[in-house]
């Protein structure tokens, strides 16, 4: 097993987990390349972490020296080719298995290192068959992490059937010595722990809406108030993004084939019609700037 120190980690995606975990990995000091698939793309995921990094300094998490320190540890690239002396890769684009396959045979062809861990931040797809696209799915793991990615303190790290231990072990210390995140093990199930349990929840809140049986602000409200939850499923359907959620309600189905997790008609709409959440600026309520105005 190797014990060398990870100081060189690749991020695939600047979107909103992908420029999540690129800044928690740059805000540990370590060497960031992140990867899109056009300049604009990674011109976005910048001014991405660039807010989120000016709103640690605003909020008084981090000093304007930690910000750019931060800010030094990023680098971007429109060539995957670039990834070769990464000793740790996290993909973390759609949730689209053809698309991720196709990235892992990449990886697998690019990353030199024999010790690399190739982890992938799907939500609900099994890892092994994300692994079986490389010729050494050894190397390849799950590492689930939950938005916003600065502030929510847990990683979900999946195993596949074929992930080595050494490549477990890995893993596990990237996630908790150097980046501070609480690690659980979770098994290679669709979902894994967290979207097990909060999927159905979510598409039953959509299901109490689409039924007329609560209106959406009356639904938060109730699991804000009744629950201490720090956000109601609508709204935190709205930050997930409701396509991702729709994805993820579509990786379960399959897998378990249960009614409770089949994504109900008003979702499909929503998102056949762009309606999807805070990103697009329409979801189950209306943002401006990020913040709900109806
Ligand atoms: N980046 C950095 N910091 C952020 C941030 C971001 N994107 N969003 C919020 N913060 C920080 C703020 O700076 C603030 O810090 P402070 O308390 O030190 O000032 C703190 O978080 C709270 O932020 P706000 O005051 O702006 O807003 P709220 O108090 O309403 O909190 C929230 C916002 C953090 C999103 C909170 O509502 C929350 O935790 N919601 C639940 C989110 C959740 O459940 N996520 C998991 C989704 S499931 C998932 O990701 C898995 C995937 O597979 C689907």
């Amino acid at each position: 097993m190797s014990s060398e120190k990870i100081e060189r980690v690749g991020i695939v995606g600047a979107g909103q987990m992908g420029a999540g975990i690129a800044e928690v990995c740059a805000r540990a000091r370590v060497d960031v390349l992140v990867f899109e698939k056009t300049a604009e793309l990674a011109d976005a995921g910048r001014a991405r972490i660039r807010k989120s990094l000016d709103r640690g300094v605003s909020s008084g998490k981090i000093t304007e020296r930690e910000r750019d320190q931060a800010a030094d540890c990023l680098r971007f690239t429109t060539d995957l080719a670039d990834f070769a002396d990464r000793q740790i890769v996290v993909e973390a684009v759609l949730e689209n298995e053809r698309i991720k396959t196709e990235i892992f045979a990449e990886l697998d062809r690019v990353v030199t290192d024999d010790d690399a861990v190739l982890a992938s931040n799907t939500s609900s797809l099994p890892i092994t068959r994300i692994a079986t696209a490389t010729t050494r799915p050894e190397r390849v793991v799950g590492l689930h992490f939950f938005n916003p990615v600065p502030v929510l303190p847990l990683v979900e790290l999946i195993p596949s059937l074929r992930t080595s231990d050494a490549v477990i072990e890995r893993a596990e210390r990237f996630a908790a010595d150097v980046l501070g995140k609480q690690v659980v093990r979770a098994s290679d199930r669709s979902g894994f722990v967290v979207n097990a349990l909060l999927v159905p929840y979510l598409l039953s809140a959509v299901r109490m809406v689409e039924s007329g049986f609560a209106t959406t602000e009356d639904i938060d409200k109730a699991t804000v108030l009744g629950l201490a939850h720090p956000m109601g499923p609508l709204a935190l359907s709205d930050l997930i993004g409701l396509d991702t959620v729709k994805s993820i309600a579509d990786s379960m189905y399959e897998e378990y084939k249960e009614p409770l997790y089949a994504a109900p008609p008003l979702l499909l709409r929503m998102v056949e019609g762009g309606l999807l959440g805070k990103k697009s600026g329409q979801g189950f309520y209306t943002y401006e700037n990020g913040r709900i105005v109806s």
